[in-house]
């Protein structure tokens, strides 16, 4: 098997981008282990995301955030979802992009909005912001997203045929 196919792969993008959903099939299609960073650091505090940020504050979940990620991307053949903050960690972006397939799921702001809703309650991030900041914060973010291997527009698509698209990629070392 080709070094790159045995890589793990991680999903970056913005909160309710479709990390979850996509790498959930992505998985599945390629038979590999799937694992969402955010449910494993909820798992561990027995407590949902905005809980953390509350009760112990967001530096609390970013360390372990940072930690949980630096052991997981050791290992091959995993399918990874990472929190929308988790690559504000430069150190973050470094093990992943030197030891992993990277993927940006590129959603824009316009389809974004129309995710809202879904989104905005279990979201500590987006907690007591106008629309206009979190505009501000999405824009900001695009920075940290320019780390990436590959990015995928997920703007139109259903989430299989957009888990169908990265599976082809992988196989296909065109990465
Ligand atoms: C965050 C995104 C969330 C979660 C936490 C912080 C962020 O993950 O890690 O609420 O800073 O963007 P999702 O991107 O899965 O929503």
């Amino acid at each position: 098997m080709l070094k790159h196919q045995s890589k793990s792969i991680v999903l970056i993008g913005y909160m309710g981008a479709g990390k979850t959903t996509i790498g959930k099939l992505v998985a599945k299609k390629l038979g590999r282990k799937f694992v969402d960073v955010d449910e494993e650091i909820e798992k561990e505090f027995q407590l949902p995301a905005s809980k953390i940020f509350e009760t112990f504050g967001e530096p609390a979940f970013r360390e372990r955030e940072q930690s949980l990620i630096a052991s997981l991307v050791r290992q091959d053949q995993l399918v990874l979802s990472l929190g929308g903050g988790a690559f504000l960690q430069e150190e973050t972006r470094k093990i992943c992009l030197s030891s992993s397939l990277v993927i940006y799921l590129d959603l824009s702001f316009e389809r974004w909005k129309d995710r809202l809703d879904l989104i905005i309650d279990s979201r500590p991030v987006l907690k007591g912001k106008t629309i206009h900041e979190m505009e501000e914060l999405f824009y900001k973010r695009q920075e940290i997203y320019a780390h990436h291997h590959i990015k995928i527009a997920v703007d139109s698509g259903e989430a299989d045929q957009l888990a169908e698209e990265i599976v082809k990629i992988v196989k296909h070392n065109r990465g």
